[in-house]
């Protein structure tokens, strides 16, 4: 692959080169990513990887408007991976309910009153942060760690030992009086300053920056290689425990946790004891108002019944205990000004609106954006540039800007205008999708489809992919290649049938000479190429990337109209506004106004015109077989159920379809005749209910004249 477009400055691309170079980017340092993190099989040198990520990063920052929202380099961590060990936990690894309200806590109190039968006996509840990080169960055997697993699942967990083993705060060796196994479990998470630093590295030599600092726990611990581990700074606290034996005698919440401490595990120091709600409740109020000054991130504060015994008696409710509960802080929130609102475009052309913040910590993470979702947001909140906003976040959701607070300007501000064009430098118009249900829909997008940079490349992978031209030998890694390559660009359809003509007049830079190819993969690319000159017509209305028709609308609309010319001149009447063809349109099973508009939206676009006349010049398009109306199934509505053993249910269907028949998934009153095949089940039953026809698939051979 070429690499000398790497040696050009940002700044000396045009918007569609950047977005070329941006997308193969994204898609090499993605694939380097999960090579590297989840497969533990790395493509690529280092030092390589650094180069690429560090090139798409600097692309992304001299053109924001063409940073996708699943860039790479937004990454938070990797992912769970198959290549961990699994490890069963003989005791699960629990969740815990939650309460969000002092209600919540008093009715908590009272279930464990009310289970235990107290009679007004007084509890004794501890109270702890509820750390947010990942759970962590460390099994010691005679005093020494052998497995580390996280919580999974809860069953199973994976095998993290060798990471587990290089965090310092996590003890190797156990000595003083301990069960024989002891499995204690906490929560690995990571320190405000060592989250900001690693960040910080990060940016500066284009590693993965982390959304928060739980992110890059949980990134950092499940790492296959332990000496991306070791060169984080994680941290634990012990808060419970799994298998213990012999039983341990000791007999509270509070003291099991304090002997945790006394054999060298961190403990988190605001764990209390409280015999009352009122003092729970105190305690919650005195963690909010110390949570930004912790030093690391808490998300609420947990219960805990002390006494192990009454634990044992209340046991567990599905997947939680009885016993405890998490008590959780409301979704933070801080005040910000809305800087500014970039419009953000996908690879299928939506535009997202994102705000730009000035920089504002939320619960001890720096917001600098936030979503807006879409344009109706926008009007929703009344945002405009230079607004007081209130900036929202919870958990690790995207900030949200909740509402705009007025500080007296607001009234005098202009009303941010959605922008009407596309960001790509075609300035195409935009439109507002319709949903599936026919309703107005909230995103805009880009109408230029082929003729739009963000969106040529998935349609060009749509073009060749199996249910279009499906030519062999020209899938989406070589559309990747072509569309960036220099010598025999590809930027729209019909590139593709002049590519043996160009590389034939080009013989300095001959295709058969790169890498990646020779003289017999070019030569069956170009003849597989020359094959599909020739093309069903449902293929080819397919294959045109007409927003909202896909596989079976092509197939209608081939069908209807029967050859290019009819469907072309019929496209072109409904953009002049003729009813008569739009009515023609309409009549057409399962077409309606969605997929109209569609087509006209396409062929009014000049760019996708010129792009649909080269192509068309480059083939021959094959008509279409029009359903007969004079056969024993024309008109009928047929439902396939069951297995057929004659044929697939997809060739069943094809034959139906030609004879004229309408075949459907389900079965209703307007059905006309039930095949069904062995195995069939409540679809025949609703056919016989109905009074419905059924026959046997040979029965149904013979009626269409194939038996
Ligand atoms: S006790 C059987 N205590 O919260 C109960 N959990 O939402 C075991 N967590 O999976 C959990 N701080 O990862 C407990 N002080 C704390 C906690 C805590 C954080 C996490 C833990 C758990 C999740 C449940």
């Amino acid at each position: 692959m070429s690499n000398d477009r790497t040696a050009i400055a940002p700044d000396q691309l045009s918007p569609p080169e950047a977005a070329a170079e941006m997308a193969r980017l994204a898609e090499r340092v993605a694939a380097a990513d999960a090579a590297y993190h989840r497969d533990d099989a790395p493509i690529m040198s280092d030092a390589d990887y650094d180069a690429m990520r560090r090139r798409l990063v600097a692309l992304e920052a001299a053109f924001p408007a063409l940073k996708r929202a699943d860039t790479p380099t937004a990454a938070i961590g990797a992912g769970p991976s198959e290549k961990f060990e699994k490890v069963r936990h003989v005791v699960p690894m629990l969740s815990l309910d939650n309460a969000f309200s002092d209600e919540d806590v008093a009715e908590f109190v009272a279930r464990v009153h009310k289970f235990l039968a107290t009679h007004g006996q007084p509890i004794t509840f501890t109270a702890e942060p509820k750390i947010d990080g990942l759970s962590l169960s460390l099994r010691y055997e005679a005093g020494r760690l052998v497995s580390a697993a996280t919580r999974g699942d809860g069953a199973e967990g994976e095998n993290v030992t060798a990471n587990v083993l290089t965090i310092a705060e996590i003890p190797q060796v156990l000595s003083g009086d301990l069960p024989e196994v002891l499995e204690v479990r906490g929560e690995v998470y990571m320190a405000h300053a060592d989250f900001t630093a690693l960040n910080a590295k990060a940016e500066a030599f284009g590693g993965k920056v982390f959304a928060n600092p739980r992110n890059a726990a949980a990134g950092s611990l499940r790492q296959l290689d332990p000496k991306i581990t070791a060169s984080r700074v994680l941290k634990f606290f012990a808060y419970a425990w799994g298998e213990i034996v012999p039983e341990w005698e000791v007999a509270t919440q509070f003291e099991r946790v304090e002997a945790f401490g006394r054999w060298g595990f961190p403990i988190n120091p605001r764990m209390v004891r409280c015999s009352s709600v009122e003092e729970m409740l105190a305690v919650y109020r005195g963690l909010e108002a110390d949570r930004a000054n912790l030093g690391y991130d808490i998300d609420g504060v947990v219960y805990k019944v002390d006494r192990i015994d009454l634990q044992t008696r209340l046991g567990f409710v599905s997947r939680s205990p009885r016993w405890a509960i998490a008590h959780k802080f409301p979704a933070e929130k801080a005040r910000t000004i809305l800087e500014g609102i970039d419009i953000q475009v996908g690879r299928t052309g939506a535009h997202t609106p994102v705000a730009r913040l000035m920089p504002v910590t939320v619960g001890g993470v720096v917001v600098t954006n936030a979503t807006l979702h879409n344009a109706d947001e926008i009007v929703r909140l009344d945002a405009r540039i230079g607004d007081t906003v209130v900036v929202q976040r919870a958990g690790d959701v995207i900030p949200q800007i909740v509402e705009v607070v007025d500080d007296g300007a607001h009234a005098a501000r202009p009303a941010f205008e959605f922008p009407h064009l596309c960001q790509c430098d075609l300035k195409t118009a935009l439109i507002r999708e319709e949903t599936a249900s026919g309703e107005e829909g909230k995103i805009r997008r880009c109408t230029g489809e082929f003729a739009c940079p963000f969106q040529r490349q998935e349609h060009l992978r749509q073009f060749v992919g199996r249910k279009a031209f499906d030519i062999e030998g020209l899938g989406e890694k070589q559309i990747e290649f072509f569309f960036a390559d220099p010598d025999l660009p590809v930027r729209e359809p019909a590139d593709i049938f002049t590519l043996a003509e160009r590389n034939a007049a080009n013989p300095l830079k001959k295709l058969e000479n790169k890498e990646g190819f020779g003289p017999v993969s070019v030569a069956k690319l170009f003849a597989a190429i020359e094959a599909r000159r020739t093309i069903a017509l449902e293929r080819f209305v397919f294959a045109l990337g007409i927003r909202n028709v896909g596989e079976t609308t092509a197939r209608q609309l081939a069908r209807a109209y029967g050859s290019w010319a009819a469907f072309h001149e019929a496209a072109e009447k409904i953009v002049a506004g003729d009813a008569v063809a739009r009515e023609e349109m309409d009549a057409i099973d399962q077409i309606g106004e969605t997929v109209i508009d569609s087509v006209a939206a396409y062929f009014r676009e000049p760019h996708n015109r010129a792009i649909v006349e080269k192509l068309v010049a480059e083939l021959t398009i094959v008509d279409a077989e029009t359903p007969k109306s004079d056969t024993a199934v024309a008109g009928k509505t047929v439902v396939f159920t069951g297995s057929l053993e004659k044929m697939t249910r997809d060739e069943a269907k094809a034959m139906a379809e030609r004879l004229g028949a309408k075949v459907a998934g389900s079965v209703s009153a307007k059905t006309h005749i039930v095949v069904a095949g062995p195995g069939a089940g409540s679809k025949l039953a609703k056919a016989q209910a109905l009074g419905v026809q059924v026959m046997t698939e040979e029965e149904w051979l013979a009626l269409v004249g194939a038996g």
